[in-house]
């Protein structure tokens, strides 16, 4: 944690009103998956045989471990390390043979308005051809297989089917720009990419294939070329893209070659299942690895048991786009491994207009729906007379997850969308966690707007002050985990040593998460924020160091901080205080602004573009030359500034709120 950002101390004495509290009704109660608060003193009281037990009842092994935790080298934790398990035939065959394939398992809806419903038979035939032809394409396990894929069937057909093989998935979030997507396939040297020609969001095709074909041209880091041989092309969009021959190739031209017999083979449960890319402190984004059995048991329990699923009658829909864990863990694996039937929209909320989730829901009776924070203020803003247009009376429950919901929110979203009863579990995880971790348990918990209340059976969770001892009740401080879980990252895709040093230097054997959190007097969780260089907008993990680092490498610009400022829709936003080099007079303030903010889209992706470029003469800085973003934080929220006794030029702090608030 640096010294210049949010202190335990700021988190403490953060204003705090008392709940009020929603305990379930009794006739949510009665029927939930878990409505016996003995489970958490059965879990505690042997967590490795809690973990055991959902591992041995959720999932099928071909064959069957002995071994529970080897935590023998801490932090490299092995789960069931002697079974064996085939992750996509647990999230298809096995339901088949079940006698569950006529289930839906997918309810797509196409931005455009197009929808198919696809069963877990046909589900699973698709995935079968998909592995024999990406067997041809000679992946095998052990592989890496980057997905650059708007949010349709095929990409989650993709992931199976590499998943299948024992291969590894490294799913790229279609925003994210060439040069993002070409560190990503560079690090993970995967040999195939899967793309689309493009998807749909707000009503237009947005392009993919061509953002493929611009990372493989772009220069080769460390002077190796790309490591890709093929790219599969899905048609989706219809817009125009360049096929290199020999290197390119459409799916439902290849796909024809396939049939669908395809026998599963077990893996070993520390099988590579996929690496997921994140934001950390440094400018490098993190390759978050995941592994097979342990993960798909703990996505599995906590879809089951957090979100109360009844597969036979339920009908999910988590909003979250794949690329992202929650679409990992909540769309793919642990509703399909627990043979949920489940929407997929490809699109953005408002297309056409803001009516569209609430319509799809009628639509098809959603029952239980999975959000962010963000998407729900944004609904807020528009008001409630746009969901009252529609049939929300099949849902019965809400979950909420990506950053703290507000009370505010989480009373809005439980009275407009939930009808003033359902209840709402807001869920604490992140990508290195694999799965939910704290959350309530919706027929045990009395629900607190604003909390994420409890950790789930089998997990342990404290909050400790900086030397390590755990704070009392009323006090915040940092959130560690304390024992290893099933679902966590194994370790960072090429980089153990980064591993310890990121989650496991700062109290020994507990994972540091990097969150401030508060105990209530009960013992509840509320979840405070990032507390190192991470800024979370939209749900989303940004990197203060990766976007000052995209602005420096603008050939007008001297110096650049960045912070992760308050905002009403999206929880932060990133803004950015640059130094242009003066003397080249290379851009006016006014070009300044616009040009910088295309120009980290254009680096990293839309979602790091910054809401405010701020072009100032002078960065606060530490007489050791430290940038003190905490007093420009405080700036862009239009703050007194803090303490600048510390800096070398204690005026410059006076200026550049004096330029921020001439354009507020
Ligand atoms: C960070 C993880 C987990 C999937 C989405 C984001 C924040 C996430 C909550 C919540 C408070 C939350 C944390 C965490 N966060 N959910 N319910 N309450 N904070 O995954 O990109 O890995 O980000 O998101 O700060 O560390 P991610």
């Amino acid at each position: 944690m640096s010294d210049d950002h949010g202190t335990i101390e700021s988190l403490s004495s953060l204003a705090h009103e008392t709940p009020d509290t929603y305990p379930p009704s009794a006739e949510f109660r009665a029927q939930a998956n878990q409505n016996n608060s003995e489970i958490y003193l059965r879990a505690a009281a042997d967590p490795e045989g809690y973990w055991a037990e959902q591992a041995r009842t959720r999932l099928t092994w071909t064959k069957p471990f002995t071994e529970v935790l080897d935590w023998t080298n801490p932090p490299f934790a092995k789960w069931f390390q002697d079974g064996e398990l085939n992750v996509a035939a647990n999230c298809l065959d096995r339901h088949v043979a079940n006698g569950l394939g006529d289930r839906v398992a997918i309810h797509f809806e196409g931005e455009p308005g197009d929808s198919r419903s696809i069963t877990y038979a046909e589900l699973t035939y698709e995935v079968k051809r998909a592995a024999n032809m990406l067997t041809s394409l000679g992946v095998t396990a052990g592989d890496r297989v980057a997905i650059y894929m708007p949010m349709i069937p095929e990409t989650i057909i993709s992931m199976l089917a590499v998943a299948r093989l024992g291969a590894a998935h490294s799913v790229v979030f279609g925003g994210f720009s060439a040069e993002s997507l070409r560190a990503r396939i560079d690090d993970a040297e995967a040999e195939l990419v899967i793309t689309a020609d493009g998807g749909y969001r707000k009503g237009r095709v947005s392009p993919l294939k061509p953002v493929v074909d611009q990372a493989l041209e772009l220069d080769d880091a460390d002077g190796k070329p790309s490591t890709v041989k093929h790219v599969l092309v899905v048609q989706r969009g219809k817009n125009d893209i360049t096929m290199e021959s020999g290197r390119d190739l459409w799916w439902h031209e290849e796909i024809t070659a396939y049939d669908g017999e395809h026998q599963a083979q077990g893996f070993p449960a520390e099988n590579p299942l996929f690496i997921l890319y994140t934001s950390g402190t440094t400018g490098r984004p993190k390759g978050i690895l995941h592994t097979s059995g342990g993960y798909l048991t703990q996505v599995t329990t906590t879809h089951s048991d957090v979100f109360d699923l009844k597969p036979e009658s339920d009908v999910w829909w988590c909003t979250a786009d794949v690329g992202w864990v929650t679409g990992h863990s909540y769309i793919v694996y642990g509703p399909l491994a627990n043979g949920a039937t489940q929407v997929v929209y490809e699109g953005t909320p408002d297309t056409p207009d803001w009516g569209r989730w609430w319509e799809i829901i009628q639509k098809y009776g959603v029952t239980t729906f999975y959000t962010a924070p963000t998407a729900i203020r944004s609904f807020m803003k528009v008001g409630r007379q746009v969901p009252e247009k529609y049939d929300l009376s099949s849902i019965r429950l809400l979950g909420s997850v990506g950053e703290p919901i507000n009370p505010e929110a989480w009373r809005w979203y439980h009275e407009v969308i939930g009808a003033s009863q359902v209840p709402i579990v807001d869920t604490w995880w992140q990508t290195e966690t694999g799965a939910i971790m704290v959350a309530p348990l919706p027929g045990l918990t009395s629900l607190k707007p604003g909390s994420s209340q409890i950790a789930q059976p089998g997990i342990a969770v404290s909050v400790l002050d900086e030397s390590g001892d755990k704070v009392d009740r009323g006090q915040g401080g940092l959130l560690v985990v304390e024992r290893p879980w099933p679902a966590m990252v194994r370790t960072i895709w090429g980089d153990d040593q980064r591993f310890i040093d990121t989650y496991w230097e700062k109290f020994g054997d507990k994972y540091f998460a990097g969150d401030g959190a508060r105990l209530d007097e009960d013992g509840d969780v509320w979840f405070m924020g990032r507390v190192d260089d991470v800024m979370n907008v939209s749900g989303h993990r940004l990197s203060t160091t990766e976007i000052e680092s995209a602005l420096v490498g603008h050939h007008a610009v001297a110096e650049a901080a960045v912070v992760g400022a308050d905002d009403e829709t999206t929880g932060q936003a990133v803004v950015a205080f640059v130094i242009l080099k003066s003397q080249q007079q290379l851009l006016t303030e006014a070009e300044a602004e616009a040009e910088l903010k295309k120009h980290v889209a254009s680096h990293i992706g839309a979602i790091a573009r910054p809401r405010n470029v701020f072009v100032v003469n002078e960065l606060p800085k530490t007489r050791s030359g430290k940038i003190m973003r905490r007093l420009l934080k405080d700036a862009a929220e239009g703050r007194t500034i803090g303490d600048t006794t510390t800096l070398a030029d204690t005026m410059v702090m006076q200026t550049i709120s004096d330029r921020v608030v001439a354009e507020r």
